[in-house]
């Protein structure tokens, strides 16, 4: 169907071309010309472009109109011309001109901007065709050269795929002009729909074509960390680290609840609303190292990622979820569940993360979130280390500069009792400098923020408030791709929230009454890697979502597996169970024999149990520790398909472990993988024999395939199965397919072996070598009995019990 010509009729067609012709001219005399931009608004009757963007475009009109750019601006959405155009209208009411301009200056602008804003429906292929076409009719009509095109995207991600077809087939800009698309969140549910999306865009647009809002990038005092962080170097360079910095927290408190977009809600919840995206967004933003040119935005973007790459993986215990109580009934009426319907969606939550770099090893970023709470606010604050003591008695230390008073530094987004954006410094730290757009504030007297008086802090806040979509509309237009979403950016974060929204995904979240009446409800403490309620659950405040079985409901099941000893809990007492055994086993090696030689298997299964070593482990003998790999994968070190690399990344960088006790496979020698001719595997196997008494390792941890491999001994292998060979070069049926192991008789000598099994995948293979006697050659994991050691197979309930 063709666009109603309604909105193209002689008459407007001639009153847009005389705005255009009346702008152009103003342009003229304020610069040279610039070319002409024009921003199509899809969703142009929904509610954030009513709330926000037409104000933001108006706005961005009042900016760029005079500095030699003309406009065009066209509403678009799927209702019908006449129908849209009333709609549109209502929304352009209410558009609002800066506190200082004069109201004639205002009312000449607004009659401009709303003559250049047409409204059309865009629903078809040949509506994108007639768009164009109108375009370039106008521009030709005009002479203007064509700077460029917006087209942004205020509609359900579900009409994205019609719409950049249509774009990328009828309406892209004729060369020299480039093209922006403008994209709103959600942009996926988990990393897989999130890639998934991703990819149907990128068969539409280029990267540099899109950009992904995330508002709170506009919001003012998140859009003021870098230039904060770069003007105030001096005072910053020393103290922005693990040992300055106590904890970081990073916080958006909300007191709306869901109600009225359950549906949407009760498929996101908290993490995936505002975790994932807002906070995470901020948290790179105080993270990041910084760049030389904090303008740069490739260097941004570049380092922003790196702080992804730096981020230690998410456990269950890293979070904490809640739910307020009326959450359920407003699913059940909104989405007409039944009444047995509850909802395990989190409308609060707090994690706790780690970045595990030298910059932030050890210190604690919090990000927390909620529905329903007592206040709205939003904030990162970066609270210092107190180290001074002040010898003077607590009545003669200067109020503002005394040492001992907390040292911290807030960002405050907006709300709470400040009403407004902010930064807050102790006067304790350092004398800020700030833009000149922003000014020194005075808050109401007596107001006390952050457990001190506003008195004892440099407060300054925005000269003139500016919306975030505004402002973000603002670097679309001069294509600051610093301040958006990249493809690779959305990517990191999901693959960083993915793991923990799934294991979160069955589990009750703590309810609560929402606002004031939360009291300490949701108050919450961290230690040793985990975040925990301070007070215990008390009595549900009405039925709880089911009796879901918590992993604390079972006890560790002791029992015997092909005639040894097994242990079985849900993964994560597993893994903490096989910590303290193996923590255990080392001091009684160190104490006995003065070393403890310890052989550790690649892959997934193990990560947690490193990351449970590298984080509660305090009394492990780590000086006296040699660790060995089982096996490896012809790859060099530095490849994040090693398994040392993964030993690396979860564990070595954590722990105090003399280098000349760690002892990597040597795989990669004169600069080749594997070769037979470097005698890697013997040069290995005299290493063990030289270092290691009888070539007897103290404990050797294992893994099983779903094949029944085991290290990297794979069924049928010619070699490791049988024969004097202590180390072995092997073939595995997966990528990369050259490996290097240990052999089964060389494990079999070990003191102690421990085989851990995690995971459903596993099911079958766990019942089949059940069952199966001694047949290495079939299933590799049924060689393993060391002559005169002990073996322990430790099983989460999923892999054992399915
Ligand atoms: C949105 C979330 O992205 O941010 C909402 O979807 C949340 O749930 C909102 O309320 C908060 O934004 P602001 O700008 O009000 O802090």
């Amino acid at each position: 169907m063709l666009a109603e010509p309604f909105n193209w009729h002689p008459g407007m067609w001639n009153m847009l071309i005389v705005a255009m012709c009346l702008a152009f001219l103003g342009c003229l005399q304020a610069q040279e010309l610039q070319g002409h931009v024009s921003i199509i608004l899809l969703g142009a009757t929904g509610d954030l472009a009513k709330k926000y963007l037409w104000q933001g475009l108006f706005q961005l009109y009042l900016d760029e109109a005079g500095r030699g750019h003309s406009f065009s601006f066209h509403g678009a959405a799927l209702t019908a011309p006449r129908q849209g155009q009333e709609l549109m209208a209502k929304a352009l009411e209410s558009l609002s001109c800066p506190k200082d301009m004069a109201p004639s200056h205002c009312a000449e602008h607004k009659d401009q901007f709303l003559q250049l804003s047409q409204y059309r429906q865009l629903k078809t292929a040949e509506d994108y065709q007639a768009l164009n076409k109108d375009i370039e009719a106008q521009l030709q009509h005009t002479g203007l050269r064509e700077a460029g095109r917006i087209f942004y995207f205020s509609v359900p991600p579900f009409a994205y795929e019609d719409i950049a077809r249509n774009i990328n087939s009828s309406c892209r800009p004729g060369p020299g002009a480039w093209l922006r698309v403008v994209l709103e969140k959600p942009f996926g549910h988990d990393h897989f729909s999130a890639r998934q999306l991703a990819t149907e865009l990128g068969t539409f647009f280029q990267e540099e074509e899109m950009y992904r809002v995330d508002h709170y990038l506009g919001k003012q005092a998140v859009a003021q960390i870098l230039p904060f962080r770069d003007q105030n170097r001096k005072a910053l360079d020393g103290l922005w680290n693990r040992h300055h910095v106590e904890r970081v927290e990073i916080i958006m408190k909300e007191t709306v609840d869901a109600e009225g977009r359950t549906g949407f809600y009760e498929e996101y919840g908290v993490i995936r609303d505002v975790l994932q995206n807002h906070l995470t967004e901020v948290l790179t933003l105080v993270a990041m190292e910084l760049p030389h040119n904090v303008s740069s935005a490739e260097a941004v973007l570049r380092h922003k990622l790196q702080v992804f790459q730096a981020l230690r993986g998410l456990q269950r215990g890293s979070a904490i979820v809640g739910q307020y109580q009326s959450y359920s009934e407003q699913v059940r009426r909104e989405l007409q569940k039944p009444d047995s319907f509850h909802s395990l969606t989190p409308t609060f939550a707090a994690v706790l993360v780690h970045i595990d770099n030298l910059r932030w090893e050890g210190v604690p970023f919090i990000l927390m979130s909620g529905k329903a709470l007592d206040e709205r606010v939003g904030y990162a604050r970066i609270l210092f280390k107190n180290q001074a003591c002040c010898v003077q008695s607590e009545k003669h230390w200067a109020a503002a500069q005394s040492q001992c008073l907390p040292r911290q530094l807030v960002f405050h987004i907006g709300h709470g009792d400040l009403g407004s954006p902010a930064v807050l410094v102790s006067r304790n730290l350092f004398r800020p400098s700030l833009p000149s757009s922003w000014k020194e504030m005075e808050g109401p007297p007596g107001l006390r923020l952050f457990g001190s008086p506003l008195s004892d802090y440099y407060a300054y806040s925005p000269v003139q408030e500016r919306d975030a979509h505004s402002v973000l509309l603002s670097h679309i237009f001069h294509g600051r791709k610093d301040f958006f979403i990249t493809t690779e950016n959305l990517l990191a974060s999901w693959d960083f929230w993915t793991p923990l929204l799934e294991s979160l995904a069955h589990k009750a979240p703590r309810l609560y009454p929402g606002g004031a009446e939360n009291g300490r409800l949701l108050d919450f403490e961290f230690s040793s890697g985990r975040l925990f309620f301070s007070q215990q659950q008390p009595e549900q405040l009405v039925p709880g979502p089911g009796p879901a079985p918590m992993p604390s409901d079972f006890q560790v099941l002791r029992a015997k597996y092909r005639e040894s000893p097994l242990v079985s809990a849900w993964s994560e007492e597993l893994i903490s169970k096989l910590a303290n055994d193996i923590e255990a086993t080392a001091v009684r090696a160190v104490r006995r024999f003065g070393q403890f030689h310890l052989a550790l298997s690649g892959g997934s299964s193990p990560v947690a149990l490193f990351q449970q070593l590298a984080t509660a482990h305090y009394g492990f003998p780590w000086a006296h520790t040699h660790l060995w790999l089982v096996d490896e994968r012809c790859v060099p070190l530095s490849d994040p398909e090693s398994n040392f690399q993964g030993l690396q990344a979860h564990l070595l960088q954590h722990v105090r472990i003399p280098y000349y006790n760690i002892h990597p496979m040597p795989v990669h020698l004169q600069q080749r993988l594997c070769a037979e001719e470097d005698q890697g595997a013997q040069i290995y196997a005299r290493e063990i024999s030289a270092l290691v008494a009888n070539s007897s390792f103290d404990l050797v941890l294992l893994g099983m395939g779903a094949d029944g491999h085991t290290a990297s001994l794979f069924p049928q292998s010619p070699t490791g199965l049988d024969g004097e060979q202590l180390v072995v070069l092997t073939t595995s049926p997966s990528q990369p397919h050259r490996r290097m192991s240990l052999s089964l008789p060389l494990i079999n000598r070990a003191k102690k072996v421990a085989v851990l099994v995690m995971g459903r995948m596993k099911r079958e293979i766990t019942t089949l070598v059940s069952r199966v006697g001694h047949e290495p050659k079939k299933w590799p994991i049924s060689g393993v009995l060391p002559h005169s050691g002990q073996l322990v197979w430790y099983m989460d309930y999923d892999a054992f019990l399915g």
